[in-house]
């Protein structure tokens, strides 16, 4: 059965004593479902973060990596890093890397491959945006977003790939997608992947839903068929929000 998840994306929020705050009050709730949690921290609070999360199961995530092994790529951040401060999962083609930092499919291709190749969990993020969608087109900027970064990748490569549905129109825009709009996405997702791939994979592969979800909808995003948990941006950086939304389950 696919793996429930919900994942924390923190962005460019906390600095080290938030971090350890919010790290030491997820650590008091109670956790009555269960989904996996991750959370994604700056890159300067990783090594914090899985120091303080050692012997808990929540998962430390990063939100980006370059797709060199090392060298001259001044500010960045690479795989073998990241897993020496003992973050094996990254957050790749989230819609503000790719709208800020005009990470297009190309690179995220790149950067895909590398992760894999260090043997990492990837998250990977798309989403069309309104004027996508309100010509009807976000289906199509779906699919070529998934196909162009993703379907290059061998059979046994997607036992390490999380998929995230984040239509951008929803992202902090308190805007969510209703759970049917993010159920028809997903059916449609997981039918690509199928029809690529096969069944196996296609039924085995987390859909995750990010934008605007919050307590008060999660559960009935969380509870239509083809969504298998949630990136949370705005909400994470509550404790007692972000443990509502991983019970929603
Ligand atoms: P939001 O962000 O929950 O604040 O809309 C989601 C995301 O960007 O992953």
């Amino acid at each position: 059965m696919r793996k429930k998840i919900v994942a924390g994306n923190w962005k460019m929020n906390n600095d080290l004593v938030a971090t350890n705050t919010l790290i030491s009050e997820l650590l008091k709730k109670e956790k009555t479902s269960n989904a996996e949690v991750m959370i994604a921290p700056t890159f300067v609070n990783l090594l914090e973060a899985s120091k303080l999360l050692k012997d808990s199961s929540i998962i430390v995530a990063a939100q980006n990596m370059h797709f060199a092994e090392n060298g001259a790529y001044t500010g960045e951040i690479s795989a073998t890093m990241l897993k020496s401060v003992g973050v094996n999962t990254v957050i790749l083609g989230h819609s503000e890397r790719r709208e800020y930092f005009n990470e297009a499919d190309n690179l995220l291709k790149l950067k895909v491959d590398k992760a894999l190749e260090e043997e990492m969990k990837i998250i990977f993020c798309f989403g069309e945006k309104w004027e996508d969608r309100s010509v009807g087109n976000h289906f199509m900027v779906v699919e070529s977003q998934i196909r162009n970064a993703l379907f290059h990748l061998e059979d046994e490569n997607w036992e390490s790939i999380v998929l995230a549905y984040e239509p951008v129109w929803a992202i902090g825009t308190g805007q969510t997608a209703s759970p049917e709009q993010a159920q028809e996405m997903h059916a449609f997702i997981r039918n690509l992947v199928k029809e690529h791939y096969n069944s196996a994979i296609s039924e085995e592969v987390s859909i995750l839903y990010g934008g605007s979800v919050k307590p008060e909808n999660a559960k009935e995003i969380f509870g239509k068929n083809d969504v298998d948990g949630g990136l949370i941006g705005g909400a994470a950086l509550n404790a007692d929000n972000f443990i509502a939304i991983v019970n929603a389950f």
